[in-house]
């Protein structure tokens, strides 16, 4: 595959985008779509209010919708106090733990710092107890750098070593990255062919609920990061491991995946050689819960990426679990299930 997955990465990676704040992620998007994608020109784009962006290549057959999250969990700015200390919120779902001692950034560039109330005994902190650091001499000097209702997002480079990349924002920029390079393979796909890069995924699935009304496909297939069961000690078992080729959905918390679906991903995983899991992630959703319940119901499945440490400043992937659901998702479009009209 002549896509670069890792390139991919880091040119979305730099680019700013917690949830409702999309715009510079999807900007990015559409510079990488440009450049990687052979028959870019073909595929028309637009953005609907809720800021999805939604690349469509109209086609004879079913109509079909390729989804993945393009915003990442953050923080905003709820409060800024006489010395130049913020208090701020969370957009997503942030762990305590990954947040002490965590640099975060602005969309203007600012970094901070959070950190904790030491007079709280450490195993007694909630959310309440971290403030933000910019270092502001006073509330004056901060507000010249940040504001109220201002968002930040974890700061930290993206790395590639021994097959493996990490970093923060691999959920869901992976996703998207994925759904490129599948865009990159999809020249013969004969499918009314629909990706919708969707926003406020982190805050409860609500961009895809947009986006899918307004394509309203017959098929939709989602792509985003799911649990593996593969650390030392964990505290529930799950078959789904880093390396061992994408995982195919059969349920988490939002959804059970269309029967047939998931059947045609297996069929293809076959046809094409691609090693895959079976995934039922038993804590979370992501956007195929809201699509499948869209208008009069939509036939979802959905591929997704193993990732460990999901939601801190350093998730980590495998680079072939990556390419491989590129190719699984190029390929069951060619599967007849999707080519009938
Ligand atoms: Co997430
Ligand atoms: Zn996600």
């Amino acid at each position: 595959m002549k896509f670069d997955v890792i390139e991919g990465f880091r040119r979305l990676s730099a680019a700013f985008g917690p949830s409702g704040r999309e715009q510079d992620a999807a900007q990015a998007i559409t510079a990488l779509v440009n450049d990687c994608v052979p028959d870019a020109d073909r595929w028309e784009c637009t953005k609907d209010a809720m800021q999805n962006l939604i690349y469509h290549r109209a086609g004879d057959g079913k109509k079909v919708l390729l989804a993945a999250h393009m915003d990442s969990i953050g923080v905003v700015v709820t409060h800024i106090d006489d010395n130049g200390f913020a208090r701020f919120a969370q957009v997503g779902g942030l762990m305590l733990g990954d947040l002490i001692d965590c640099r975060v950034r602005f969309q203007n560039g600012t970094r901070g710092i959070i950190s904790f109330e030491e007079k709280t005994p450490y195993k007694e902190l909630g959310f309440d107890n971290l403030f933000l650091d910019i270092g502001a001499a006073n509330r004056e000097d901060a507000e010249r750098l940040i504001r109220v209702g201002d968002f930040a997002v974890y700061d930290g480079e993206p790395f590639a070593q021994g097959g493996v990349i990490g970093g923060p924002y691999l959920d869901n920029r992976i996703g998207c990255v994925t759904l490129i390079a599948a865009m990159a393979q999809l020249e013969q796909a004969e499918c009314d062919l629909y990706v919708a890069f969707t926003a406020q995924e982190e805050v409860g699935l609500r961009g895809a609920q947009t986006a899918a009304f307004g394509v309203q496909p017959d098929y939709a297939i989602a792509v985003d990061v799911t649990d593996t069961g593969d650390m030392p000690e964990r505290k529930y078992p799950m078959a789904v491991k880093l390396g061992a080729g994408p995982a195919v959905k059969v349920m988490d918390r939002s959804v059970i995946c269309d029967g047939a679906v998931r059947d045609a991903l297996y069929r293809a995983a076959q046809t094409c050689g691609i090693p895959v899991q079976r995934e039922i992630m038993e804590f979370g959703g992501t956007d195929t819960g809201v699509i499948q319940r869209t208008a009069g119901g939509v036939r979802v499945g959905a591929v997704s990426i193993p990732t460990r440490y999901i939601h801190s400043p350093n998730e980590l992937a495998a680079v072939s679990d990556i390419e491989q659901a590129a190719s699984l998702i190029a390929g069951v479009l060619k599967e007849d299930f999707f080519c009938e009209t």
